[in-house]
């Protein structure tokens, strides 16, 4: 069913005022804030030749003692680039963000940091969230700041700034880049992503024109913004805000509206005073923030990716996030959210119905209410005032989208260190499944010859792809939703089930097994399937199960092929031999663990 809400409407809808104006703060007009306990002041504040550089330097850019000195140094940290279509309001953002912190008293200084953006980086932009943590940890680190605004949106940014964050353990705050208003072709209503790959698979039954498709090319991507679905982008914005690392609403509001520029503002004022409150990762974040963020990302119906994201986040804090703990949360936490690509609407729907605050507020008993905040309020009180105003789009308790478990942990003899299905997203009849496997020993392989007529596959097959995991691809891609032969998809096959140990898309849906683990390439099992094997799942038993004999088994183990070399050189070598497996959420070895680095030497 096409679900249509109203194209367009004025004006601010929030159903309160996320960010109220405190009175102007101007430097030192409190008592409490002593400038001399500015991080900063070991940069300006001394009266030492180092220091005059630093304040001879900034004079030379044009500024004056006025605008700096004993005032919070503010970095925005800016993912814009021109090859992030997700982050292209962001220049305008950061002026915002800017106005935000001169309103506080404040010195704003916007840094750029490595802009990762989904549509156009190759392999996969899962390869550098590791390389963008550490950027924005060093970033942090080695500057004369004393709170940064966090800006970032497309998919893997949103868990890179915050573990980068959490390890520098400096005031930050978090400002999503927001949805892309919804999108119309004809009668429909699109959402970027799913309705991509659905109406690739029409073009590819032969059901849609040339025409047709270069209309849907032209209207799908509304406007600046993030995928307005509930993709990975949602997901972790989502996430984020419940984990405290956000002003309230922030996650739902979408991104051209002026509801976000007053955000980006007000987020700009914030950072000022969480400077002069010191209030750190360390301080408002722990283990009980992270199941909230666990809790929200399962009721919102949210993207496999959390997963990895979440248990890579806790990682930072030192903490052992495990998939049991998540499968534990899935079971008891019932899916609200009605939002594509699992249900039917689009963010700006969520945003109108009420946004996340609205709700936390009907899950408030499964939530850590009393978990701080940015805002320098709880959880709790954050979402106090929240009110649903569409039932539709927030499902009420009684009547869920589904009552648990929209994302399931499965674990058996194929995926011994488990794997995941996004259950809301799959076909029920397949949830149960048993059938012939037909495997693809990697990408260009499968690429090659999924659509092949002469391929030996029906609609109960199973499709493998291995080599597609953190090391084997290498990169983690999102290639786990494998094509349905075209002729599958001309029979009128719309769905089957699909096995790998890569990652999909937040966007894409289908009964799809993904992040098996250990991968292929780390010697799973994976590696070992052949064509013509029996595999079966059982979703309501969170069972993966691969149908072979010992005997068999240990034949095909003594033949089992050695590792891949590794990279020779740069990024990609440290990348092969410091990223963990999926189910340790494929951060660097090296990086995990709660130990802030040594603040830099002052000469
Ligand atoms: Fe950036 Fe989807 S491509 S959020």
């Amino acid at each position: 069913m096409d679900v249509t809400r109203s194209p367009s409407f004025n004006g601010s809808i929030l159903p309160f005022d996320p960010f109220p104006i405190d009175p102007p703060s101007p430097m030192n007009a409190n008592p409490d804030r002593d400038p001399t306990q500015l991080r900063s002041h070991r940069w300006f504040g001394r009266d030492d030749l180092r220091s005059f550089g630093h304040r001879s330097r900034l004079k030379g850019m044009g500024f004056d003692d006025i605008d700096y000195r004993d005032r919070p140094v503010v970095a925005i940290l800016n993912t814009w680039s021109e090859l992030n279509t997700c982050h292209s309001h962001f220049r305008d953002r950061a002026d915002e963000v800017r106005r935000g912190i001169l309103q506080s008293g404040g010195f704003p200084v916007e840094v750029p940091v490595m802009s990762l953006g989904e549509m156009m980086m190759k392999p996969t932009t899962m390869l550098y969230r590791n390389l963008l943590a550490m950027e924005v940890e060093e970033v942090l680190r080695c500057h004369p700041i004393d709170a940064a605004v966090l800006m970032g949106g497309c998919d893997k940014t949103v868990p890179a700034m915050l573990m980068g964050a959490i390890s520098a353990d400096i005031p930050s705050l978090f400002l999503p880049a927001g949805a892309m208003l919804r999108a119309r072709w004809k009668d429909q209503t699109l959402g970027s992503g799913s309705d991509a790959w659905k109406y690739w698979d029409q073009r590819l039954a032969g059901n849609l024109c040339d025409r047709d498709w270069n209309q849907v090319e032209n209207c799908i991507a509304a406007s600046a913004g993030t995928c307005m679905t509930m993709g990975t982008a949602s997901t972790m914005a989502c996430v984020a805000e419940a984990m405290g690392w956000t002003l309230p609403s922030a996650a739902t509001i979408p991104a051209v509206m002026a509801d976000h520029s007053r955000l980006a503002v007000a987020t700009g004022r914030r950072a000022v005073d969480m400077a002069w409150e010191q209030l750190k990762p360390s301080q408002f974040f722990n283990s009980q923030s992270i199941d909230n963020g666990l809790t929200t990302s399962l009721a919102i119906g949210g993207s496999t990716n959390a997963i990895v994201h979440l248990i890579a986040i806790a990682g930072r804090l030192g903490e052992t996030l495990t998939l049991d703990r998540f499968d534990e949360l899935s079971r008891k936490t019932p899916v609200l959210g009605d939002l594509r690509p699992g249900g039917r609407f689009l963010m700006q729907d969520f945003f109108e119905a009420g946004g996340l605050p609205a709700l936390l507020q009907r899950l408030r008993d499964l939530l850590n209410l009393d978990c701080p905040t940015v805002s320098g309020k709880t959880l709790g009180e954050q979402i106090e005032d929240a009110e649903v105003h569409d039932d539709e789009v927030i499902r009420t308790r009684e009547n869920p989208v589904s009552p648990a478990g929209g994302v399931c942990l499965l674990r058996g003899n194929l995926a011994p260190s488990g794997c995941v299905i996004k259950s809301i997203a799959a076909s029920e009849k397949l949830l149960h499944h048993r059938g012939r496997a037909v495997v693809f020993n990697d990408y260009p392989e499968m690429k090659k010859s999924i659509h092949d007529p002469e391929l030996d596959v029906d609609e109960n097959s199973v499709l493998i792809l291995r080599s597609a995991g953190p090391l084997g691809a290498p990169g983690f891609p999102e290639w786990g939703m494998l094509p349905i032969p075209q002729k599958l998809l001309q029979a009128g096959v719309t769905d089957m089930v699909r096995m790998s140990d890569a990652r999909m898309s937040g966007t894409s849906y289908g009964t799809c097994v993904l992040h098996i683990a250990p991968e292929s390439a780390a010697g799973g099992p994976l590696a070992l399937v052949e064509t013509g094997d029996e595999i079966e799942i059982n979703v309501p038993e969170r069972t993966i199960h691969w149908h072979i004999d010992d005997e068999e088994l240990a034949r095909r183990r003594a033949n089992q092929p050695g590792a891949a070399p590794e990279p020779a050189r740069g990024y990609m070598k440290l990348y092969a031999k410091h990223v963990t497996q999926a189910d340790q959420g494929c951060d660097f070895d090296f990086l995990a663990g709660r130990s802030p680095g040594e603040e830099p030497a002052i000469h």
